[in-house]
């Protein structure tokens, strides 16, 4: 027999010295195999319980830095639940901003436009911009195959499937005419950088952007350059702003914006052409 209280303990002994906050950590999971709230477990600690074994396999689990996310398969972002499983980046606090940015730069939140999403990953970009632009269409591509199962199966949770199209394809490879909008959170790691634990089971081609880091941003912002898109609003990272302003001095007709995350370190930018 074990009680709420019991298996909460248990829990958080297994993960004390491995997350930084561990009994925060056994409440989300048991939130999770008990399908409960944080309220229930607080109210509920003498309460008999039947899944100790499946809470100290997961509590195990996350010990071994896999992250909560890909345990619970639930990924917040932009106040909205959503899908998440290996294969997919677990979307991040601060790629939130991007989206604020892309609004911001549209202005009038009515207007048709055709935004395309360059690395669509679980689809949290795309659904959220959906959202808030009532009549914009989206077409997403990512080269995985993972990631677009994880995508489509958000899509269809949202029901936007109407309103977002996948595909696979890499950059603009496979872009339909009439896009006036790329946005992008594209890999942007260099591939020797030191990264934490947790990071390894995430999608190595969701990570790392080339030797550099930024080649792959590079090389798309050339070729939004040469298919003449009106604004392209991107991720990067906080030490690659200095790459993106040569890209631009380097192309004639561009005006680039840079926005910051709540650290104040860059984190991305609007190119706009004239
Ligand atoms: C940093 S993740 C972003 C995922 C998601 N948009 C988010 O913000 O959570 C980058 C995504 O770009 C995809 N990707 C990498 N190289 C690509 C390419 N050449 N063309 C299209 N997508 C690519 C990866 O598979 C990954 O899903």
């Amino acid at each position: 027999m074990c009680t709420v209280k019991s298996l909460q303990q248990q829990m958080t002994l297994i993960l004390k010295g491995k997350v930084e906050y561990p009994s925060k950590e056994a409440i989300r999971l048991m939130m999770h195999i008990l399908d409960v709230d944080e309220i229930w477990i607080m109210l509920h600690q003498d309460e008999v319980i039947a899944n100790v074994a499946k809470g100290i396999s997961l509590a195990k689990k996350r010990a071994e830095n896999i992250p909560l996310e890909y345990i619970t398969k639930k990924v917040s972002f932009y106040s909205e639940n959503f899908f998440i499983d290996y294969g997919a980046l677990i979307p991040r606090p601060e790629t939130e901003l991007l989206i604020d940015e892309v609004v911001s730069t549209m202005g009038n939140l009515d207007a048709d436009i055709n935004i395309m999403e360059v690395g669509v990953g679980s689809g949290v970009i795309s659904i959220i911009l959906a959202k808030k632009l009532k009549n914009a269409n989206i077409f997403a591509v990512d080269i995985s195959d993972d990631a677009l199962k994880i995508a489509q199966k958000n899509i269809a949770l949202f029901g936007m499937q109407d309103r977002i199209k996948l595909c696979k394809s890499s950059l603009l490879d496979g872009m339909p005419k009439n896009i006036d909008y790329v946005v992008s959170n594209p890999p942007y790691i260099a591939y020797d950088a030191k990264l934490e634990k947790n990071l390894d089971y995430e999608p190595k081609e969701a990570l790392f952007g080339g030797d550099i880091g930024c080649e792959i941003l590079l090389e798309l912002l050339e070729q939004c350059f040469f298919k003449h898109i009106k604004h392209v609003s991107c991720e990067m990272g906080y030490d690659q702003k200095e790459t993106v302003e040569a890209f631009v001095s380097g192309h004639n007709g561009l005006d680039v914006r840079f926005y910051k995350d709540l650290s104040h370190h860059n984190r991305g930018f609007t190119i706009t052409k004239r």
